[in-house]
Parts: structure tokens; C-alpha cells; sequence
């Protein structure tokens, strides 16, 4: 009887445990993260891409007041077809779907008022 419980009690945690490991794929920030990790990567050098630094390169816009200079909405698409700033400092990106959304939910998490 007594070996039954200490079965049960496994069981429990094998299930707990596993649907931890579900939920953690199911984590709604994970884009926001992909988002930052590829702005640090290929943007981070000129831009500022946190709340409060300042842009290396003195001429980039921080990326937390992207939103009065652009429409958001419509950037993901310009990041998927090739983004070019028109500035010869700043060389042409594309993205995948994937990591375009994943950008831009980052850029709309950090924008400031
Ligand atoms: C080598 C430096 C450099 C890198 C790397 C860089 N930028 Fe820029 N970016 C600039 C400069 C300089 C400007 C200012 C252009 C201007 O005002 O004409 C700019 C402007 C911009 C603008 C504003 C353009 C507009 O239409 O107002 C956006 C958006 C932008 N960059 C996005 C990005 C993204 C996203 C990345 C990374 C994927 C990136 N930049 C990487 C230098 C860079």
C-alpha cells in the first residue's frame, strides 16, 4: 500500500513537471526576447536598444522613440522586405517573418511615452 502512494507521488511530479516544460514553451515573452537578443546582435552597435542608453553612433535614432519617427504597425513588413534607412552609415536588413514580429514586440515593449 505504502509503495503505491510513493507511485502516485511520482506521478504527480513527472506531471507537474511536464506541463511546466509546456508552459514554458507556450511563453508569451519569448518573442519580446528573440526581439531584444536580435537588436542587441545586428542593431545594437548604432542604436540605442534599452530604455534608457544612448546610440553609439551619434546619428541613430534610440530605439525606444522609433515610434514617433515610423509607423510600427507597418515595420514589420518594411524589416521582411529589406530595410533601408537611406542613410549610407546604415546597411540594408532582412528579416524573417518570424524574427520581424519578434522585433517589433520587443520595439513596442520598450517605447518610451
Ligand atoms: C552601422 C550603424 C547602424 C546599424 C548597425 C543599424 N543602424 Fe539603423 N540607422 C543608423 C543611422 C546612422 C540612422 C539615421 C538615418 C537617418 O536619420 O537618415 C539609422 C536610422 C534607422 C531608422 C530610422 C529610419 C527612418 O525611416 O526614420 C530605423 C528604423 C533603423 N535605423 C533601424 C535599424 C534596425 C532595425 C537595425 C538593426 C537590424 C539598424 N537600424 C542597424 C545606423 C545604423
Amino acid at each position: 500500500m505504502r509503495q503505491m502512494t510513493t507511485m502516485r507521488f511520482a506521478l504527480a511530479v513527472l506531471l507537474i513537471t511536464g506541463s511546466t516544460g509546456l508552459s514554458l514553451a507556450a511563453d508569451p515573452d519569448a518573442p519580446r526576447e528573440r526581439g531584444r537578443a536580435l537588436a542587441e546582435e545586428h542593431c545594437g552597435g548604432c542604436h540605442a536598444v534599452g530604455r534608457a542608453d544612448q546610440s553609439p553612433h551619434p546619428g541613430a535614432p534610440p530605439f525606444r522613440m522609433l515610434d514617433r519617427r515610423l509607423d510600427l504597425d507597418t515595420f514589420a513588413e518594411r524589416l521582411r522586405n529589406g530595410l533601408t534607412s537611406g542613410h549610407p552609415d546604415m546597411p540594408t536588413f532582412r528579416f524573417t517573418r518570424q524574427d520581424a514580429r519578434a522585433l517589433v514586440a520587443y520595439l513596442r515593449f520598450i517605447q518610451g511615452p
